[in-house]
């Protein structure tokens, strides 16, 4: 239940019982901050100019069906056929009261489950994580968190780069410097080795070679290059799942699915999109031609799906895994997280997918895209040598620097909660300056900000939360079953109480959009709107008993909503701070 949708119910219904047909936006909103109103219609001026009718006459028709509830206060239209809605305290208790009593704090949860793959985070293996990888795999935990609480069957998907070329080199360079697996390698060693790797393919003719002949034994599954592949891989993920776990970042092991598992299908595949009529043969490869595609001459874009030397590509290997992902498990919806240079491969793939019947025409394909991270110059993030930031690094910082502020505001602080904070704070406030950003654009890194007490960043919300959590401890009542019910009193207690009710609405907004910014601004005003209450209207110094346990209420049922709202980004809270 959401304020939204109780207000849409009765709209749709004044609107059908009005003979108005039904299959246009309302245009429900919250007014906005200097408004007198509380919430408004202004979908009305549209749906009249679709049917031809005065819009004020439309507005007045449908206030006369609804005049009689007990939802407002006030209700007016200002012409030509805005509906502006002041709410009634009463029935906002009600709202209240309900929300107050449900564990789940109103959050539907769904009647019809749909099977949903998130593919994110996915880096490729040999090489650590850089601060490219943040954003999908942040962002992706988000949709994953929401929809699982929703009660959709979320399928996590890390997709990695862990098949192609690059293991060809790695196994040639390996063999020649006579590395030993049993000598300790990390991911650090092995990005080494991959680089230099890379530099003597580029120039050594006979390297290439042999580096494309152990990839050409690596997919015949020849059992010396997959122990090499497996150990390779397995350095990978688990250094990865380090600072999976470190990120508070829900990916598992058994979620890892790489390039690697398509392998066997691709062979089949390319011989299928043949006798489809889809794929053909020029001058050796094998070739997608798509019409929707045009090069800059104006030509037909073709999508190689396998090469002259018979190996197969990135594109092939995700033709296979939506195929996969469509007929094994079922997918309604799947939505890939990487940056926008992937948009034209994965529509691609897409259309190719579904030319060839391998994804029903329901499923929905979503590719939620992500801008930038820039240093303050503008620049790409990168260090002082230019090279990509290891996401190790910036957690390290993000917790070096976290525990620098944290003693120097709690000089006191034993070392057991400063380990114990530290990582909350320090981590919480890296993911949370990322989330706070609306996906579709580039953002510009600085510490400074992302560590501020002040503004739409973590530590003011975790601040937040920690105060609340201290006036319900001195009331001694956070445990208690409170039977005096909510009743709201000054105007803050009924703005508090109107931006609780909109919980679930941004938690189905992100559902569908995967745009955790807006949870961030909505925890933000949450705050903000419970500091303001709190400076103006006593709690514990309330005069009467039952003004006292209604705020005790409001305040838990903030506490509640801050605590899941930061849960369903990754971000966790304290107690005290
Ligand atoms: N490994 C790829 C990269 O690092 C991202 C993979 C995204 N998922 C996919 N199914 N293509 O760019």
């Amino acid at each position: 239940m959401n304020l939204k949708s109780e207000l849409s119910k009765i709209f749709k219904k004044a609107l059908i019982d009005s003979c108005v047909s039904f299959d246009h936006d309302l245009g429900i909103k919250k007014s906005s901050k200097n408004q007198k109103s509380d919430y408004q219609v202004n979908g009305l001026i549209n749906i009249s100019k679709k049917m031809h009718i005065d819009p004020y006459e439309l507005s007045n028709k449908i206030i006369l069906k609804i005049k009689k509830k007990k939802f407002h206060k006030k209700i007016e239209i200002i012409k030509p056929g805005l509906i502006t809605i002041i709410l009634s305290k009463k029935w906002l208790e009600e709202k209240a009261e309900k929300m107050f009593s449900c564990s789940r704090l109103n959050i539907v949860n769904t009647k019809k489950p749909k099977t949903i793959v998130v593919d994110y985070s996915s880096p490729n293996v040999a090489k650590e994580m850089h601060v490219g990888h943040l954003r999908s795999t942040i962002i992706g935990d988000v949709l994953v968190r929401v929809l699982k609480y929703l009660g959709h069957k979320v399928i996590k998907v890390n997709h990695i780069g862990d098949w192609g070329i690059q293991f060809g080199m790695l196994i040639a360079f390996m063999l020649e410097k006579k590395i030993d697996f049993k000598e300790k390698i990390d991911l650090k060693k092995l990005e080494i080795f991959y680089q230099k790797a890379k530099k003597k393919y580029e120039i050594n003719n006979n390297f290439a070679r042999k580096s494309k002949n152990f990839t050409c034994l690596l997919q015949k599954k020849e059992s010396f290059c997959i122990d090499i592949w497996k150990k390779i891989v397995d350095i990978t993920v688990k250094y990865n799942q380090e600072i999976y776990k470190k990120l508070n970042v829900s990916l598992l092991l058994k979620d890892v699915k790489g390039e690697s598992q398509y392998n066997d299908h691709l062979r089949s595949l390319v011989k299928d999109l043949i006798k489809k009529n889809i794929a053909v043969k020029k001058n050796g490869s094998i070739i997608v031609y798509l019409n929707e595609f045009k090069n800059r001459n104006g030509k037909t874009m073709g999508v190689i799906i396998r090469k002259k030397d018979k190996s197969y590509l990135y594109s092939t290997i995700d033709i296979a895994c939506l195929k996969y992902r469509c007929q094994t498990l079922l997918a309604d919806r799947i939505v890939y997280y990487t940056d926008s240079r992937q948009e034209q491969h994965l529509k691609q793939v897409t259309i190719i997918a579904k030319k060839a019947g391998y994804v029903p025409l329901n499923v929905l394909i979503e590719h939620h895209v992500f801008g930038m991270i820039l240093s303050k110059k503008k620049q790409p993030f990168k260090t002082r040598t230019g090279d990509n930031i290891k996401l190790t690094t910036l957690i390290n910082k993000a917790i070096e620097k976290s525990t620098k502020i944290i003693k120097e505001k709690n000089p006191k602080i034993s070392k057991k909660e400063l380990n114990n904070y530290a990582p909350i704070i320090g981590i919480g406030a890296l993911k949370y300056f990322d989330l706070s950003k609306n996906r579709n654009n580039n953002y510009i890194f600085d510490w400074e900000q992302i560590l501020s007490f002040e503004g739409n960043t973590a530590p003011y919300i975790q601040y937040a939360y920690t105060r609340i959590i201290s006036i319900l401890k001195k009331s001694k009542l956070h445990k208690l079953n409170i039977k005096e019910k909510i009743c709201l009193k000054k105007e803050i207690e009924k703005k508090l109480i109107i931006q609780l009710l909109e919980f679930e609405e941004i938690i189905l907004n992100i559902s569908k959009h995967g745009k955790p910014h807006i949870m961030c601004l909505y925890l933000y005003e949450l705050s903000s709107i419970f500091s303001s209450f709190y400076e103006t209207c006593p709690i514990i110094f309330a005069k009467k008993k039952k003004i006292f346990l209604s705020r005790i209420k409001l305040s838990i049922l903030t506490s509640k909503v801050i605590k899941k709202g930061l849960n369903l980004l990754g971000i966790k809270t304290i107690e005290k701070m």
